[in-house]
């Protein structure tokens, strides 16, 4: 890939389905993350990396369902030098319209003694023969010096040397444990610019981790600095503390970017706020309230002054438009009278074009909860087909529930559960809460021993009427995995959420057994035979 024509552009990286995956507690199944991708297509970032293809057999199929199904994107996937992870992220990203491979090796002497332990001659021939062997599949290769910022500078410039003498188009400088300030990278990068003329000829990328809360500042430094790619996520999520927020590097380019000599960046900014609500409701990560840009508070007035200020004048105390990030997509309200057509109307101008089958489940979903509640906005909507599409791929489902509470005995559930297999198995249990007898009722049902780790209940929109969302992490025999449930009725979403966090610990735990391996994907991942392509 040679540089963007536009010397101002800011390429957009996303890492959310590799870098953010790998956030505690996050496991995306392949349906999932293909949602996401096709959010960040709209959102129009300039590439999406989707995974990490040789950690597990489950990373290989999401970014090759990826790289066939999601366009406009350059589609990469991670791999270290070793020849295995680049032949199975080729596989993975061949059938992409534009496919990229992005390989890595530390460059800190930190990372080459004590995690590699090698030696800087070594890693330099692993470099050479990383990029070169991605060169012989494609055209467009990343290479990052992982540990840079706490590399000596000298080293990691001959090293990005030889990427680029390989054929690297694209050399990305991470700020692998969030370390850096913004002066001291801006000056990294500028030495680096400095010794390696040939980096012109390339795109320049910077990834910063935010262990000390300075990933946006330093990924802006990197910017200013002669970075033309920046690897962000949606809402901050990744590694540790995470990576630098896609939402508010954008906003600060937009809104500043001006006043640095017009740099821009190519995305649709109010897809914004719902590329984070889809985010945060599949990964189970909420957003603060008062989280930059897509917090719920992020464009909210509370004092008399400054409320005062803003119906004078909203520049008083407002440097962007809440508009500008999609936050005025909540107005879209359909009422109980509203028919197919309207549905369908509403979840085109959301994005999602459903039909037919699927059309008629949502339609009959929006109908009992428009029974129970005044108003379905745009939030509710979302909320609503997020939850059917998550329907299609469960193993088990929640038919139906009886819950019999009182303050003077114990709350007793009882609930039918349809197997994969198709059967309807029925358990009870007596437990310590409505929602305790209703997670046991599943187990005693299923005979799955699923226990509960993390529960969380959140309002999708404000009001009594309000669609609850809820969010569970649970443990099977060592496997954890997460589910998300939406309704009116709480203990309906927490019972919907339960069960499909059991069916996503049973779906995990066979592919576990199939990979032969328990570890969770890593940047560092266990040496393991080739993935073979499908
Ligand atoms: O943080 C890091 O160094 C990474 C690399 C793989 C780019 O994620
Ligand atoms: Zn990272």
């Amino acid at each position: 890939m040679t540089p963007p024509q536009d010397p101002n552009r800011v390429a957009i990286f996303d890492t959310t389905l590799r870098d953010g995956e790998q956030s505690p507690g996050i496991s995306l199944n392949t349906s999932e993350k293909l949602e996401i991708a096709q959010q960040l297509a709209r959102l129009g970032v300039e590439v999406i990396e989707a995974g990490f293809p040789i950690t597990s057999p489950g990373d290989f199929e999401a970014v090759q369902a990826i790289a066939r199904a999601v366009h406009g994107p350059v589609i990469t996937a991670l791999a270290r030098t070793h020849v295995a992870d680049i032949d199975a992220a080729f596989e993975a990203v061949r059938d992409a319209e534009r496919p990229r491979i992005h390989t890595f090796i530390s460059t800190s002497d930190i990372h080459i003694v004590h995690q590699l332990q090698t030696t800087r001659e070594d890693v330099k021939g692993q470099a050479r023969a990383a990029v070169a062997h991605a060169r012989g599949y494609v055209e467009d290769v990343e290479f990052s010096p992982m540990d840079a910022t706490r590399a000596e500078l000298e080293f990691t410039a001959e090293v990005c040397q030889i990427a680029i003498d390989e054929g690297a188009t694209t050399i990305n400088i991470p700020d692998t444990v969030g370390y850096a300030m913004p002066h001291e990278f801006a000056a990294y990068l500028e030495r680096l610019r400095e010794l390696i003329g040939d980096l012109a000829d390339v795109v320049l990328s910077v990834h910063c981790h935010d262990d000390l809360g300075l990933a946006v500042a330093n990924s802006f430094a990197g910017v200013r600095a002669g970075a033309r790619q920046v690897e962000c996520a949606v809402n901050g999520i990744g590694e540790r503390a995470g990576n630098a927020s896609l939402e508010e590097i954008v906003m600060l380019l937009r809104t500043r970017g001006a006043d640095l000599a017009g740099l821009n960046t190519s995305i649709e900014t109010r897809e914004l706020a719902r590329t984070s609500r889809l985010v945060s409701r599949l990964t189970g990560y909420v957003v603060q309230p008062n989280k930059a840009i897509v917090g719920r508070n992020a464009f909210a007035h509370e004092s008399g002054i400054h409320q005062d200020g803003v119906l004078k004048e909203p520049t008083t105390y407002e440097i962007m438009d809440a508009r500008s990030v999609g936050l005025e997509a909540n107005s879209i309200v359909l009422g109980k009278h509203s028919g197919r057509h309207a549905l369908r109307q509403a979840l085109e101008q959301l994005g999602y074009s459903i039909d037919g089958s699927a059309l008629s489940t949502a339609f009959k979903r929006f109908k009992e909860i428009a029974d129970r509640k005044k108003q379905v906005t745009a939030m509710d909507l979302e909320a609503l087909v997020t939850d059917e599409l998550r329907e299609e791929i469960a193993a088990y489902t929640l038919e139906w529930f009886d819950v019999e509470a009182s303050s003077r005995r114990p709350p007793h559930a009882t609930v039918g559960v349809r197997t994969p297999a198709g059967d309807e198995v029925i358990g009870a249990f007596t437990g310590d809460g409505p929602i305790d007898a209703v997670f046991r009722a599943v187990n005693a049902a299923t005979g799955l021993e699923g226990r509960l780790r993390e529960f969380r209940v959140d309002a999708v929109t404000g009001g009594q009427d309000a669609l609850g969302e809820t969010s569970v992490v649970l443990e099977l025999d060592g496997v954890s995995a997460s589910g998300q449930g939406v309704s009116t009725d709480i203990i309906e979403a927490a019972g919907r959420a339960y069960v499909r966090a059991l069916s996503n610990a049973v779906r995990r735990a066979a592919a576990l057994k199939q990979d032969g391996t328990q570890g969770e994907a890593s940047e560092e991942p266990a040496e393991r035979a080739p993935v073979s392509a499908p």
